[in-house]
């Protein structure tokens, strides 16, 4: 059945917190069936389905269309709709946009950065927000791991510790040291995701086309539970054969 956030939140310190990103509709259903409690539905999807270099080029349009067909896929799942870049630099921008996500079904969203009055001004309306801190992609200039050096460290940690304040209800804690992702899962009462934050985090997060070994780059700190993208070949190279030796139909 499907939870709210805060509901969400209890599992911190009892039951590590798996969560899984979908983009369409059947992926979100076989989702939903394995019981996996969360869907993020990331901006992640510009790279990896969209064939764009970056995750700034997706829009609040794309967003929206995602969030619909996941929700069709998976009715009794939490989703987590991602607001695009620049779609929340202004308070008034990030609270309509976030409307227009919850919308389209949506529970919560998540936001990269220290945007605290864009998460207040979220929260104020009822809406639940899931922060995301260390690396974020959205403004980056590399994908290297962040917080290696002390002062960059110190300034995540306050960071997610000011975002918590704000009204986050959970947090996304992107490619740092896995020292760095214990020192904030002690230091905050809601639950962190890590993607790259090691082993001790609250809960993991995965990109599910890395998961399935869709594509032909996955992040070293993925891991691979299938390789579909070999599937995909073999069955489209089996079906050319098939018709040209008029097999099939
Ligand atoms: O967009 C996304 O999929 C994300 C995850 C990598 C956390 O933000």
């Amino acid at each position: 059945m499907k939870q709210t956030l805060k509901q969400l939140q209890n599992l911190k310190g009892n039951t590590r917190i798996s969560m899984l990103t979908a983009y369409n509709c059947p992926v979100a259903r076989s989702i939903e069936q394995a019981g996996v409690p969360i869907i993020l539905v990331g901006d992640s999807v510009g790279m990896v389905e969209m064939g764009f270099s970056s995750t700034r080029d997706v829009t609040m349009d794309h967003m929206v269309y995602h969030v619909g067909a996941v929700r069709r896929g998976a009715p009794n799942t939490h989703i987590i709709g991602d607001l695009p870049h620049l779609s929340y630099e202004s308070v008034e921008d990030a609270v309509a946009n976030a409307k227009k996500l919850v919308a389209a079904g949506a529970d919560s969203v998540k936001l990269e950065g220290p945007y605290f009055d864009a998460v207040k001004a979220i929260v104020a309306e009822g809406i639940e927000v899931v922060a995301h801190t260390g690396l974020t992609p959205q403004k980056a200039t590399s994908f290297k791991k962040v917080g290696k050096e002390a002062a960059e460290a110190e300034q995540i940690l306050q960071d997610s510790v000011d975002l918590q304040q704000a009204g986050a209800g959970m947090i996304v804690l992107e490619h740092i040291p896995a020292e760095l992702g214990v020192k904030i899962t002690q230091a905050l009462t809601i639950p962190t995701i890590g993607i790259g934050a090691g082993g001790d985090t609250d809960g993991q997060v995965l990109v599910i086309n890395d998961a399935l070994g869709i594509g032909d780059y996955w992040p070293p700190f993925s891991k691979q539970y299938a390789h579909v993208t070999e599937t995909i070949s073999q069955v489209c190279a089996k079906y050319r054969q098939e018709v040209e030796n008029k097999q099939f139909p």
